[in-house]
């Protein structure tokens, strides 16, 4: 469960760019961000997963506090990734290599188990709905 709480942050001390955001997601529950360029989506993203650490406001994560925790942390304690939007795989390794590294802080057997899962997937692929 990820619940945000009146979150605050920005790149830079002059400017906010989340200006008091709050959204819970419950577990295996889907959320999607929609919004224009710029409106701060990957901002959101960013200090959900810690790359962005909050100026105020809490981010409780399966009921912890964890809004001050940086993001090689969060990986490493609550299980939580984010997938950038670009640059976002290591182009010099095979699919496979890269699942690895997403796996790294698994147990090995378990990161296989999951690989092979992933790799097997068959996409449901839906059509978009057309307006009437
Ligand atoms: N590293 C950065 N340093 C300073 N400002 C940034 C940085 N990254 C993004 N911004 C600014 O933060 C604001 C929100 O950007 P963000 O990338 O979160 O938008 P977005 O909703 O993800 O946009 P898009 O739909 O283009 O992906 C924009 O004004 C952007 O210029
Ligand atoms: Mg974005």
């Amino acid at each position: 469960m990820i619940k945000i709480d009146n979150i605050v942050a920005g790149y830079t001390p002059e400017v906010d760019i989340l200006k008091g955001i709050s959204l819970h997601v419950d577990k295996a529950e889907i959320v999607t961000l929609l919004g224009p360029n710029g409106c701060g989506k990957s901002t959101l993203l960013k200090t959900i997963a810690g790359v962005l650490l909050p100026r105020s406001g809490t981010i409780t994560l399966e009921g912890q506090d964890r809004s001050q925790m940086p993001v090689h942390r969060k990986i490493r304690h609550c299980s939580l990734g984010f997938v950038p939007q670009t640059d976002n795989v290591f182009a010099n390794l095979t699919v496979r290599e890269n699942m690895q590294v997403g796996g790294h802080y698994m147990p090995a057997q378990a990161c296989q188990r999951r690989m092979e899962q992933l790799v097997t997937m068959r996409t449901k692929v839906c059509q978009p709905r057309r307006r009437p």
